[in-house]
C-alpha cells in the first residue's frame, strides 16, 4: 500500500484522481483550498478508511511540507486554472502556479538526501504550446506564447515554469519527476464556473438557454474523458521510463467547438440556440484564443500503450447524465 499526496485533490480531475488511488488501495491524503474545488466533489470517498482531506492552502509550506515529509508518491494539481479566471486574476495565476512547486520539490530533493525516492507527477497544460501554428503539437515543439501584455498568457508561462523546475530537479537531484501536459480534461464535477466550455454548453442546454460561442467557433480542440485522463496519469506514474519526461496527455479526435455545441444541442434533445460572442464581450479587449490544439499522442502510447475509453459523444452523454442528475 502506498501513501499518496494529491495537491488541488477536491478539484475536477483531482477528486477523480483521488477515488481511483483509494480504489487500488492507496492510502490517500487530498491538500485543497476549495479556491476553485470543492469538498463535496469528494463526497463518494470522504469519511472511508485510507482517505483524509485536509483544507488548507500548498502554498502553507509548513502545512505541505508536513504532508510530504512520509508519502510514497505526490501529485500536483494544486493550481489557477480556466481561462477566464486567468485573465481576470493574473497575479494569482502567478503566485498560485510557482511557489508551491517550488518547494515541493525542493521537499523531494530533501527526501532523496535521505535516500528515500518519491515520485511526483507535475500537472501541466497545452497552454504551453501557446499559439504555436503546427497542425499537432509533440512535445519538443517550440513553446510560442504571446506578450506579456496579456494576462492569458501568465498560465502557460507559469506551467511551463513548473516543468523547468520539475526537469531541473530530476537532472541535478534524481527527484523522479512525471510531467503530464493535459489538454482540455471534462467529465462529470467540471464547473463552467471558469470559463470551461461544455459545461457551459451543457448546462445552457439543458436550461434551453442560448449556448454563447466564442467569435466564429472555428477554434478546434480535443475533448478528454476525465476517466481517460485519470488512467494516463496512473500508467505513466509506473512507467519507470515516463521519470524525467514530458508526456502529453488528452484525445486527439479534433471537432470545432461550433460543433460540439451543436452536438450538444442534439444530445440533450434541446430548443437551445447557438449565438455567437466577441472575445472582447466575453473576456476583454486584450483576450487572445488560440486557433488550433491537437496533441502527438504517439509519446503517451509508446510509454503506456494508452487506449481511451470514451469518445466524444459517450463523453458528452456522461456530462449530460450528471448535470440532470444533480
Ligand atoms: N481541466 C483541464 O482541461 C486541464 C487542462 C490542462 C491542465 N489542467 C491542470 O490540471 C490540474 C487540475 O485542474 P482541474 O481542471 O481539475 O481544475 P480545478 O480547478 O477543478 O482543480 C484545481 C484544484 O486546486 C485547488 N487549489 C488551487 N490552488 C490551491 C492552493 N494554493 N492550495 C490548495 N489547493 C488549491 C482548487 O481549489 C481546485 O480544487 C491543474 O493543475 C490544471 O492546471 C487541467
Amino acid at each position: 500500500m502506498k501513501r499518496v499526496l494529491v495537491t488541488g485533490g477536491a478539484g475536477f480531475i483531482g477528486s477523480h484522481l483521488s477515488e481511483a488511488l483509494l480504489a487500488r488501495g492507496d492510502q490517500v491524503t487530498v491538500i485543497d483550498d476549495e479556491s476553485t474545488g470543492a469538498a463535496a466533489n469528494l463526497d463518494q470517498i470522504m469519511g472511508q478508511p485510507g482517505f483524509e482531506f485536509v483544507p488548507g492552502s500548498v502554498a502553507d509550506e509548513t502545512l505541505t511540507r508536513r504532508l510530504l515529509a512520509d508519502v510514497d508518491e505526490v501529485y500536483h494539481l494544486a493550481a489557477a486554472v480556466g481561462v477566464a479566471l486567468i485573465a481576470s486574476q493574473p497575479m494569482e495565476t502567478i503566485q498560485r502556479n510557482i511557489y508551491p512547486t517550488e518547494f515541493i520539490l525542493t521537499a523531494l530533493r530533501d527526501r532523496i538526501k535521505k535516500g528515500e525516492r518519491v515520485k511526483c507527477f507535475l500537472a501541466s497544460t497545452s497552454e504551453v504550446y501557446g499559439k504555436n501554428p503546427k497542425p499537432t503539437w509533440n512535445e519538443e515543439d517550440d513553446l510560442v506564447l504571446g506578450p506579456t501584455t496579456r494576462p492569458r498568457w501568465s498560465y502557460g508561462a507559469s506551467k511551463a515554469i513548473d516543468e523547468f523546475l520539475g526537469l531541473a530537479s530530476w537532472r541535478e537531484y534524481e527527484v523522479p519527476v512525471v510531467i503530464g501536459r493535459f489538454f482540455n480534461v471534462v467529465g462529470p464535477r467540471q464547473t463552467g464556473a471558469y470559463g470551461m466550455v461544455l459545461p457551459r454548453f451543457v448546462e445552457a442546454a439543458l436550461c434551453g438557454q442560448p449556448l454563447l460561442v466564442h467569435d466564429d467557433g472555428q477554434q478546434i480542440r480535443c475533448f478528454a474523458h476525465v476517466n481517460d485522463v485519470v488512467a494516463a496519469v496512473l500508467g505513466l506514474m509506473q512507467a519507470e521510463d515516463a521519470v524525467g519526461q514530458v508526456v502529453n496527455i488528452g484525445s486527439d479526435q479534433p471537432v470545432s467547438i461550433l460543433e460540439l455545441a451543436e452536438r450538444v444541442i442534439a444530445a440533450s434533445q434541446s430548443d437551445s440556440k447557438v449565438e455567437f460572442q466577441s472575445y472582447a464581450a466575453a473576456y476583454d479587449e486584450s483576450f487572445e484564443d488560440i486557433r488550433r490544439r491537437v496533441p502527438d499522442l504517439s509519446k503517451l502510447r509508446g510509454l503506456i500503450g494508452h487506449r481511451p475509453a470514451f469518445d466524444l459523444d459517450g463523453i458528452i452523454a456522461t456530462v449530460i447524465d450528471a448535470q440532470r442528475s444533480a
